[in-house]
């Protein structure tokens, strides 16, 4: 046999092509993921904190204060006990889904299963992206709020569903859209989304609100997640009602829950989900073949903290209330259109009209942090109807909201400079005769 023959047939003959250059190839979900919005405020927040400067970030909702010490010092103690080490249980130690329940029932008269009807996850926005993996295919729609806390979007863009952005401006029309989509829409959507008190526009609802949504989802067939992240944030002796609470909730709809927020765990990843048995059953599925539960001394800390904290929850809505009122006094006082939210842990203000006739807002929470070292989150960063929005997450002091304001306003000053003075808004209610 000719041995070169035999050889070519293995090595790489000058017949064979070229291999072509390694290509990681991504799946196609991820491609139906925009670049992220906020990642050109967080290089130039980054480059200025390298450059020695004081910025004050407001940016994002993520607590700056500490949990009661009562909770660490549980976490501790537990982390100590050598029983706590191994894997949990995946729905999360059945004390813990006791205390939401409890929970549920004290604050809202509401009766939940702990064993059927509950179930702990790590974080509620993990628990709710994989709660749309459990209910969203491809060709199934979701109906989401616009503005949008992205993975209210993302999460249904992930499960390879499709969305329909409703205004939650307005909370009849609101009502009236999800009317209206449904009778339009073929097939009819699959899901509804709700989030109040809403981030970022910081909408509130009553209770009447979520009947109604509970008639709807029933006329149409749709099933309901509500985000209730911001359940425990609330002021001037608001308190947000439960999706749960009403009518019939429990057939149409689960709820997602968290200690983020209220508790100042938001590291820790402690997120609930209650409601629909048969809901609450395919995100346990799901949860099964991903993980294998939370860390048993977190679980065991966050029993504590939601048995005995409730006066420290509220102390919290407290400190966050007050800071509302510095930041929404302050911004009104150079001229700015803010409304005190009721709830939750933002001030959503309106860029003044006069700066958006020149630079949409991204560019203007962009120059906000060069010429003031303040960083807030533009409003487009939640999708279209957030334009003309800013939102400014109430996560430093009252001293440090004040001077946030008065960098605000030297800021502005500095960019009239750069642009010259913005007609005043006299000016432009009268037009000059020239212009006529
Ligand atoms: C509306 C909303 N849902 C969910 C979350 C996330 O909560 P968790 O920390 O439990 O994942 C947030 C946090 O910012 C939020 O604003």
């Amino acid at each position: 046999m000719d041995k070169n023959l035999g050889m070519s047939h293995f090595s790489s003959s000058s017949l064979e092509p070229e291999p072509e250059p390694f290509r990681v190839e991504y799946a196609q979900r991820v491609h139906r993921l925009p670049p992220y919005l906020f990642g050109r405020i967080n290089n130039i927040l980054y480059q200025k904190r390298r450059a020695g400067r004081d910025v004050i970030d407001l940016g994002m909702g993520n607590p700056s204060d500490p949990p009661e010490r009562s909770i660490m010092e549980k976490l501790a103690e537990a982390t100590y006990d050598e029983r706590n080490h191994g894997y949990s249980k995946s729905n999360g130690l059945l004390n813990l889904r006791r205390e939401l329940t409890s929970k549920y029932f004290r604050k809202y008269g509401v009766r939940l299963d702990p064993d059927t009807e509950a179930i702990v996850w790590l974080g509620s926005k993990e628990g709710f992206s994989h709660m749309c993996l459990a209910l969203m295919g491809p060709g199934d729609t979701a109906m989401i709020p616009a503005p949008y806390f992205p993975v209210h979007m993302y999460g249904v863009i992930l499960a390879a569903g499709n969305v329909v952005a409703l205004d939650v401006s307005d909370s009849e029309q609101f009502l009236s859209n999800i009317a209206y989509t449904c009778q339009h829409f073929y097939p009819r959507p699959k899901l509804l989304i709700i989030n109040y008190p809403h981030n970022p526009s910081t909408v509130t609802v009553e209770q009447d609100f979520f009947t109604e949504i509970v008639k709807l989802a029933k006329r149409y067939g749709f099933m309901v997640i509500s985000d209730f992240a911001y359940s425990d944030v609330a002021f001037d002796g608001y308190t947000p009602p439960s999706f749960l609470a009403s009518p019939g909730a429990t057939d149409v709809g689960v709820e997602f829950t968290t200690m983020s927020k209220g508790y100042n765990m938001a590291g820790w990843r402690v997120g609930f989900c209650a409601g629909n048995h048969e809901m609450v059953r395919g995100l346990a599925t799901i949860k099964g073949y991903y993980d294998y539960g939370m860390f048993q001394a977190i679980q065991i800390a966050a029993i504590v903290a939601l048995r005995d904290t409730e006066a420290a929850v509220e102390r919290q809505s407290q400190i966050y209330q007050r800071r509302r009122d510095v930041l929404v006094d302050g911004l009104r006082r150079i001229g700015w259109d803010a409304t005190p939210p009721k709830a939750g842990m933002f001030v959503w203000a309106k860029v003044p009209d006069r700066w958006l006739e020149r630079m949409n807002t991204m560019e203007f929470a962009m120059k906000l942090l060069e010429h003031g070292d303040v960083a807030v989150s533009p409003g487009s960063g939640f999708g279209p109807a957030g334009e003309g929005y800013l939102r400014m997450a109430l996560v430093e002091n009252e001293s440090r909201l004040q001077q946030a304001v008065r960098q605000i306003g030297r800021g502005l000053e500095s960019m009239e400079q750069e642009y010259g003075s913005p007609p005043s808004p006299a000016a432009a209610a009268h037009p000059s005769p020239s212009e006529t």
